[in-house]
């Protein structure tokens, strides 16, 4: 599949979608959603990639938010909530595709750009990286699943801080308030998102998508219900060969080769 705004490529089992408008520092126009839509398919049905990495293309932005000319150019209520409503139904596409999905935030993460990483499941960032959610001055609120899923991230004071102020935080404050989980020098982030990679495409991929199943749908529901989930995609793991295989390898002490069935 050609893409204009995104590159797809794969590296042995790593699928790496890089967002490129550079001119735009990857702001997420309409072509750029559908593309990554588009592509999270691609990902989805190939058997062979069984991790996606996202990144920015340059070294100045991951993403720097939905594309502000775009957004001036709407011309009414609905038109915004149709927006809105593409771009969280996209970024669901990501949260929800049954493979690891890792940010590599290189430069600017704001706005749509932040909430695209938060629909990831692991976040590393360049140590250059500036992360926020600048919507307040523009007379908006984010709309890309940002005041839902940030709040499940951080806790809801920090979250409300970021969205109000608008302030936009370094890679360090990024760690330590939880939005990210790694800062690495800017010219090993690749190298150090694709070894995690590397290594999470090792791993029994069923399991991998029945705990990433747990975790997203079990966060929305009470500790019961999550835990008779928990259950059943439990039995779902034990009704694998990967689960025979696991065990064996580990009693026979060799390496396993996980088939993902
Ligand atoms: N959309 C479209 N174009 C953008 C953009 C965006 N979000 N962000 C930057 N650009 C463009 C600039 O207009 C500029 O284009 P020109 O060269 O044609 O003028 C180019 O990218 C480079 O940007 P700057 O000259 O501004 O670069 P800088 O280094 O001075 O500043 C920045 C970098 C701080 C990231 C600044 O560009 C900026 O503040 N960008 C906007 C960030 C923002 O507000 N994002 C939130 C968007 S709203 C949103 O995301 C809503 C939602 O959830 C639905």
């Amino acid at each position: 599949m050609a893409y204009t705004n995104i590159t797809l490529h794969k590296e042995g089992a790593v699928a790496i979608l890089t967002v490129n408008r550079p001119k735009a520092l990857n702001a997420l126009d309409d072509l750029t959603f559908d593309e990554i839509a588009t592509a999270i398919g691609e990902v989805g049905a190939d058997n062979e990639a069984r991790v996606l990495l996202v990144t920015g293309s340059g070294e100045k932005a991951f993403v720097a938010g939905a594309d502000i000319p775009s957004l001036r150019a709407l011309e009414s209520a609905f038109d915004g909530a149709a927006l809105s409503r593409k771009g969280q139904e996209v970024f669901d596409l990501v949260e929800r595709l049954e493979k690891p999905v890792i940010a590599a935030i290189n430069g600017f993460a704001l706005g749509g750009g932040c909430e695209f990483a938060l629909a990831c499941d692991i976040r590393i960032a360049a140590d250059t990286a500036k992360l926020g959610f600048p919507e307040i001055n523009l007379g908006l609120i984010p709309g890309y699943g940002g005041t839902q899923r940030l709040p499940r991230l951080v806790g809801v004071s920090v979250a409300k801080r970021l969205l109000f102020t608008g302030d936009m935080v370094d890679a360090a404050t990024a760690l330590k308030i939880g939005l990210v989980d790694e800062v690495v020098g800017a010219g090993e982030l690749m190298e150090k998102a694709k070894n995690l990679a590397d290594i999470l495409s090792q791993k029994a991929p069923l399991a991998l998508r029945l705990a990433k199943r747990a975790v997203n749908e079990g966060l929305e529901s009470d500790l019961d219900r999550a835990q008779i989930l928990e259950a059943s995609l439990f039995g779902i793991a034990c009704g694998s060969e990967d689960r025979v295989e696991g065990t064996s390898a580990f009693l026979e002490k060799r390496k396993p080769s996980f088939k993902g069935r």
